[in-house]
């Protein structure tokens, strides 16, 4: 962001310059064709001036558009910047979306299972499902603030919109989810529900949701690979770095909104999963 700040500010300086070459040339007399030491010392002070002038209108640019680029993506200095003399920021802001999540609904727990295609030996093939993820979350969330919208990261998930069930922890009715809006640019998908969380309950979020397998470079669930006994050997291996969650899972993937999550993996009999949590319960299932 600040990059981006210095590079614009470069451009805005060639304007600078020819003005200023405009307004020295005005005071010298025009028998003065050679600039001499005298004419340069009679026009030292409006020139100190004008670079004076320079420095302030740059340093002004400079802290407009870092003000501009940089406040977008932040909540406290928008807040901040809402209230003060300028209404300019409030404008910009519409169009720019923020990148943190809203704290009207928070995440208590995860309850999170997930399904790896991973053709892990020769001659294993899940056809079209090679090297994805199938999941199924559970997630309780608690309502701050009366709302009717949930947002959840996501990077490289698809959410299946007609799996999406909400109901009241608590009272354990439905509440009737409306539209889902992903937001790319956020990397969050918006869930609208047509009745209002109430402050102080409690709900369960349900969904299903697919992901690709990433490659070594990217976070979240990845393919990658070990030699035993000169053999290569497939795994898929978790990177859960900042930003790296939410192409895991659907998640609210931010440092203040830390929950209890159980994990499910569900793998083939003859593999391992492995964790840095302690082991719960294992159990053979059928396909
Ligand atoms: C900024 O805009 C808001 C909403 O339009 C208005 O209430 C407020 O008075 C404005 N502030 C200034 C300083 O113009
Ligand atoms: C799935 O992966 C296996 C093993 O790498 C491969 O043999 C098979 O052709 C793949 N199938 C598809 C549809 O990509
Ligand atoms: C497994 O998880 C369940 C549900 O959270 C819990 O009740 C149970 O005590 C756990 N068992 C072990 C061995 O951790």
């Amino acid at each position: 962001m600040i990059f981006e700040a210095n590079s614009l500010s470069p451009a805005t300086s060639p304007c600078l310059q020819s003005s200023i070459r405009f307004k020295t040339s005005r005071p010298l007399p025009p028998e003065d064709d050679s600039l001499d030491t005298t004419s340069a010392a009679r026009n030292r002070i409006p020139l100190t001036a004008l670079l004076l002038f320079t420095f302030i209108f740059v340093l002004i640019v400079f802290v407009f558009v870092f003000f501009q680029v940089v406040c977008p993506f932040s909540n406290v200095p928008q807040k901040t910047l809402s209230t003060s003399k300028s209404n300019v920021s409030t404008a910009n802001r519409k169009k720019t979306p923020t990148i943190r999540l809203p704290t009207n609904n928070i995440p208590i727990h995860y309850d999170v299972t997930i399904k790896v295609f991973l053709p892990y030996k020769e001659g294993l093939s899940y056809g079209d499902l090679n090297n994805t993820i199938k999941g199924n979350a559970k997630i309780r969330l608690r309502c701050q603030k009366e709302n009717s919208v949930i947002v959840f990261h996501v990077k490289n998930l698809i959410v299946h919109h007609d799996s999406v069930r909400i109901f009241d922890a608590v009272r354990r009715n439905a509440i009737e989810v409306g539209k889902l809006i992903p937001r790319p640019e956020a990397e969050w998908i918006e869930i609208h529900t047509k009745q209002k969380f109430r402050s102080g309950g409690e709900y369960l979020v349900l969904f299903d949701y697919s992901a690709k397998l990433g490659g070594s470079v990217q976070g979240g669930l990845y393919r990658s690979s070990y030699v035993e006994n000169g053999k290569r050997k497939w795994m898929a291996t978790t990177q859960m770095q900042t930003h790296d969650a939410r192409r895991l899972l659907p998640c609210m993937d931010e440092p203040a909104m830390k929950a209890e999550f159980l994990l499910t993996v569900i793998h083939p009999v003859g593999t391992n999963a492995i964790s840095n949590s302690e082991k719960n319960k294992t159990t053979l299932i059928s396909r």
